[in-house]
């Protein structure tokens, strides 16, 4: 969800009040997504890399989420959304941490859409995290090399049972991958939008899923 800071800085704003806007764009996408049937939308919303931000962003950000969980709880298990979320999310702090582990465990059994937030999440530790519990296995005989297959590694992901997405949206015109999905994204078709997250709403959504709708996929085949 890439240019909030860019929003804000464009207004003589601080870099939170272009979150916070980001934030509601989110709603804009989740609608998005319920009206024309897409059942898992992943949101990068905090990278492990994100930690390196100065404390009071760091802290408005948490802040932030802890009031999403709060304010949209009512609204998910009335729409049949279910929360989930991916990343080492051991690193938030104890109150966001333990309002996610709620909103989780109150939307569990919904299925209409899919919400997952990665929080704390790089790609990169995804497979590092995956490697050591396959190894853990490996080492205590329980798993055989032969046995190491793609299927296998995917389910040691955090993303264990969700598919691959399909399509990439990247906001403001960052044409790189920043750590996102290493391994899922090795088919996912990429638009990238000039927009600021904050500025991108549903009918940029819509636009992003009309485009997807023509590509021609082949999966490395002709
Ligand atoms: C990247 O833009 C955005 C983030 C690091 C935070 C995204 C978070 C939200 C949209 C809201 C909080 C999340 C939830 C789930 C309520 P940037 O700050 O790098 O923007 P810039 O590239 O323009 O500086």
């Amino acid at each position: 969800m890439d240019g909030n800071g860019r929003w804000a800085q464009q207004r003589g704003l601080p870099r939170l009040a272009g979150h916070e806007q980001g934030s509601k764009s989110i709603r804009q996408c989740v609608e998005a997504c319920m009206e024309s049937g897409v059942e898992f939308l992943t949101l990068y919303a905090f990278s492990s890399e994100n930690w390196k931000r100065p404390e009071l962003e760091v802290r408005g950000l948490m802040l932030l989420l802890e009031r999403f969980l709060n304010e949209k709880v009512e609204e998910m298990l009335k729409e049949g959304v279910r929360l989930r979320a991916i990343g080492r999310l051991d690193d938030l702090p104890n109150a966001c941490r333990k309002k996610l582990d709620e909103v989780i465990a109150a939307t569990a059994g919904n299925s209409r859409l899919h919400v997952i937030l990665a929080l704390s999440y790089s790609g990169r530790g995804e497979i590092e995290d995956a490697v050591r519990s396959i190894a853990r296995d490996a080492a205590s005989g329980s798993l055989a090399p032969a046995d190491i297959t793609p299927d296998l590694i995917s389910s040691r992901l955090y993303t264990a049972g969700i598919p691959d997405p399909d399509l990439l949206i990247r906001t403001s015109g960052e044409m790189r991958i920043s750590n996102f999905l290493l391994w899922q994204l090795s088919y996912t078709e990429i638009h990238v939008t000039k927009k600021l997250w904050p500025d991108f709403t549903k009918s940029d959504f819509a636009d992003a899923l009309a485009e997807f709708a023509v590509r021609h996929r082949r999966f490395g085949g002709v």
